[in-house]
Parts: structure tokens; C-alpha cells; sequence
């Protein structure tokens, strides 16, 4: 099974509108004349979301949000929902980040609940699981992991499956210049990939993207993208920018 990689940047609280504009445009020359693209996502604040759509048109680049919410409308200030984020061109969606889980209180239960929203619609939603340093450190990283996929995939139809992409990200990779080895990675990967296959079959399994995402960037995404359980990489950092993530787009085209 050849999956297509996917290259992602979760731009976190960086970059105005403006500024995403002209990140989207550079980039946009960057990747002109790349053979073998692989699928290129940018995930930039969601104030700048309608720049990024109307900047990225008709060059391939998809632009998801880095969250969202589990309702449609209501008294729920400062958040935003699917609805909304598909009437502006919007494709994907992060959802269960580790900075939305640790600072922001998200639980499973939550992740849960913005993805079978997610599903309901139109978006493609990332869903992002990962152990923390005490986690691996006491041998849970395999027990955490599975729990956070099994618990955000409650209720989720069997056709409404293949639609997912996940993403793992050790939250002591993140940020923090520590990348997971390249077999740390591709271990926890399969073990994520024969999980999802528990639930929903082999074929199901065997289409799933699943991304590394922890101080991914130049220097490591190739051999990390090498592994076999490695459909690409979610990129924090590293994405901010244009040259830095269009090096790591070459090393997957
Ligand atoms: P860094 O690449 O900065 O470690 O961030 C990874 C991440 O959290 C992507 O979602």
C-alpha cells in the first residue's frame, strides 16, 4: 500500500495575516517546478485563515485550522465551528493538540467530540496523540497512546474512518530540539496503525496517514519519512519558515 505523504505546519500563535500571505506566496514559488508533490497542509491562526485560503489558491497548498469546536453556533465565546471554518475554503483541522490538551485542559472525552463533529462534515481532521517524558520514561508510552486513539475514535462510523489522518507527537519531542528516532517514531506508528486496525479493519489501517510531529525539520525529516509507518511530518517550528519547510517538502517530493 503507497500511502501519500502529507507535510504539515502547525504555525501555533505565529504569524499575522499579512505575514501568512507572504509566507503562503514565497512558498508558492518555492515548490514551482517540484516533481511528486506530496499532499502540503499549513495550519495558521485562525484569524488569518481567509488570507491563507484566498493566498493558496490553486497551488495545492490545503489550510486547516488548529482547532475547533464540537457546536455549530450558541453562546460559546471565542470559539469556532466547523461550519465556519468550511464556508472560508478551510480543509482540514487539528484537533487533541498536546498544547490544546496540557494548557488549554482539552481531554479525550473533548477530542472525541470535535471529531465526530469534524466528521459530520466536510473537514479532514488531524488527530494528534503522544506520550509525555514521565509517560515513556515509566514504559506507559504504548498505554497512553492507545487509550488516546481508542478514546478519540468512540462512535466513529466505519466510513467515516478513512477520512482521518493521524499524528503522533511525543510531547517531550515538541519544541524542544529532542526528535524521536527514526525507529522510536516508526515503533509507536505501527503500534497506532495495528490499533486503528483493531477497530476498523485492515483496509482502514493500511490507507491511514499517520504524521511525526516533534522538532521535525530539514536535518530529519527524509530519514524519519524513510520509516514505513512514517506518512509525513507535522512540523511546528521548522514551518515558520518558507525556505525551512520548502526543504523539507523536497526531501519528501
Ligand atoms: P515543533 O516542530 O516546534 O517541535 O512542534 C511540533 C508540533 O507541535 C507540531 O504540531
Amino acid at each position: 500500500m503507497t500511502r501519500k505523504q502529507i507535510i504539515a505546519g502547525n504555525w501555533k500563535l505565529n504569524k499575522t495575516a499579512s505575514e501568512t500571505r507572504r509566507f503562503i506566496l514565497t512558498l508558492k514559488n518555492r515548490i514551482a517546478g517540484m516533481d511528486a508533490l506530496p499532499e502540503l497542509l499549513i495550519c495558521p491562526p485562525s484569524v488569518a485563515l481567509e488570507t491563507a485560503v484566498d493566498a493558496a489558491r490553486k497551488s495545492g497548498i490545503a489550510i486547516g485550522a488548529q482547532n475547533v469546536y464540537w457546536e455549530s453556533s450558541g453562546a460559546f465565546t471565542g470559539e469556532i465551528s466547523t461550519e465556519m471554518l468550511e464556508s472560508l475554503g478551510v480543509s482540514h483541522a487539528l484537533i487533541g493538540h498536546s498544547e490544546r490538551r496540557a494548557l488549554f485542559g482539552e481531554s479525550d472525552a473533548d477530542v472525541n467530540r470535535k471529531l465526530l463533529k469534524v466528521l459530520s462534515g466536510t473537514l479532514i481532521p488531524v488527530v494528534c496523540v503522544g506520550e509525555a517524558l514521565a509517560d515513556r520514561e515509566a514504559g506507559r508510552t504504548e498505554e497512553i497512546v492507545v487509550r488516546q486513539v481508542k478514546n478519540a475514535f468512540l462512535g466513529v462510523a466505519h466510513e467515516h474512518a478513512r477520512r482521518i489522518v493521524l499524528a503522533y507527537e511525543p510531547v517531550w519531542a515538541i519544541g524542544t530540539g529532542l526528535t524521536a528516532t527514526p525507529d522510536q517514531a516508526n515503533a509507536v506508528q505501527g503500534l497506532i496503525r495495528r490499533s486503528v486496525g483493531a477497530i476498523f479493519g485492515g483496509a482502514v489501517a493500511d490507507e491511514l496517514r499517520i504524521l511525526y510531529g516533534g522538532s521535525a525539520g530539514p536535518n530529519n525529516a527524509a530519514d524519519l519519512m524513510a520509516e514505513s509507518d512514517v506518512d509525513g511530518v507535522l512540523v511546528g517550528g521548522a514551518s515558520l519558515d518558507a525556505d525551512s519547510f520548502a526543504e523539507i517538502i523536497r526531501a519528501a517530493a
